[in-house]
């Protein structure tokens, strides 16, 4: 098969005759027709994500057509097409995952190629309303924010929710998803044009957080906002501090900037604040996405479509993060 690998010296390579291992027991093989990329991808080429196992073949999210099952477990779905659910081996707690959780795309090989091999329980139909590109679009960061708005923030219609970093594929989602539940919607965005489009999508207003007290003007504004949801952390963890309400939530689910040097604990407790962490989704958080997603029609917002022979060039583009929403990968299945 096709496949984008990451070598033991943390080079990437298009290889054209990748061999794939064969489905076990209880796996499937499904024949990709895209992948999407996230952050995760990103932060594995350049050495910093937890546990590097190497080689591997990258990325997370893909959707396609099952092929071939390794028993009679996966019988039933020859021929459908499907979304994988990239997190694996969540375990039976809703509240947090197991030691054993891990994402697809290291160490397992992931979807940045023409065929993947996953565990059959990971399968879900491919939702009606999207096509091929959004369907891919949708797994990780889709999961994310349904888990890190609903699960842990606890969302209710009519509050006001702050997405930061709205370009994001997380945060995207979390626009969207927050919209269509009700709430009011502010966004914060290093680009004007993005906060823009956020406001196509639904949100009420948003702040350039490159801009000088852009907290103020926000509070202002939108008012003190009850949930807020951010990826970035950085010393800009304590800016959030200082605009939520009283008694408010904010949800943080990764750390692009890096962790704060300081926690301004004492407006954390005086203000009552709840911080609260979010990874990936449980099974149950990805089956209640996908469902949200067809009742609502929601599309995801994808960026840039690239063939899988362009990947390398796809991923080293998300060094400056030009994007909103999705970045997804084309196959063309003549291998
Ligand atoms: N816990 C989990 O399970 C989980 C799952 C997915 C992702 N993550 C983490 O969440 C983060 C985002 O992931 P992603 O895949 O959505 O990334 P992405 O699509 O690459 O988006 C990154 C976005 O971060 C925003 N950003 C950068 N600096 C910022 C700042 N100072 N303040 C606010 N926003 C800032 C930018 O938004 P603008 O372009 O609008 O400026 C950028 O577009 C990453 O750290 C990732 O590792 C965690």
């Amino acid at each position: 098969m096709q496949a984008i690998i990451l070598n033991e010296s943390r080079e990437l390579s298009l290889r054209l005759d990748y061999p794939r291992s064969p489905p076990g027991p209880d796996e499937v093989v499904v024949r990709l027709q895209t992948a999407a990329l996230n952050r995760r991808d990103y932060w594995i080429t350049e050495g910093m994500y937890p546990g590097l196992q190497l080689p591997a073949v990258l990325g997370s999210d893909g959707a396609g057509t099952v092929t071939d099952s390794g028993s009679e477990t996966g019988q039933r779905w020859i021929g459908r097409e499907v979304v994988i659910n990239p997190g694996l081996s969540w375990g039976p707690d809703t509240t947090a995952q197991s030691a054993d959780f891990h994402i697809l795309g290291m160490p397992t090989d992931g979807t940045f190629a023409t065929e993947v091999v996953v565990p059959v329980q990971q399968l879900h139909s491919r939702p009606a309303h999207l096509n091929w590109q959004e369907s891919a679009a949708l797994p990780l960061a889709g999961t994310t924010a349904w888990r890190t708005l609903f699960t842990q923030g606890r969302l209710k219609e009519g509050e006001t929710v702050l997405i930061t970093g709205v370009g994001g594929g997380v945060a995207a989602f979390a626009l969207q998803f927050a919209v269509a539940a009700g709430a009011n919607v502010w966004v914060t965005s290093s680009s004007d044009q993005k906060i823009k489009r956020a406001v196509e999508l639904g949100a009420q207003g948003g702040a350039n957080y490159s801009v000088d007290d852009w907290d103020r003007t926000l509070k202002k504004e939108a008012g003190p906002p009850d949930l807020i949801i951010d990826g970035a952390g950085g010393p800009g963890l304590n800016t959030l501090i200082g605009i939520a309400a009283a008694g408010g939530r904010i949800v943080s689910y990764g750390s692009t900037r890096g962790a704060p040097e300081h926690l301004d604990l004492f407006r954390l407790f005086w203000k009552q604040i709840h911080l609260i962490g979010s990874t990936m989704g449980s099974p149950e958080d990805f089956a209640s996405m996908m469902q949200f997603v067809a009742d609502e029609q929601l599309r995801p917002e994808i960026d840039e479509v690239f063939p899988l022979t362009n990947g390398i060039a796809a991923l080293q583009r998300m060094k400056q993060a030009p994007q909103f929403g999705k970045v997804v990968l084309e196959m063309t299945q003549d291998s």
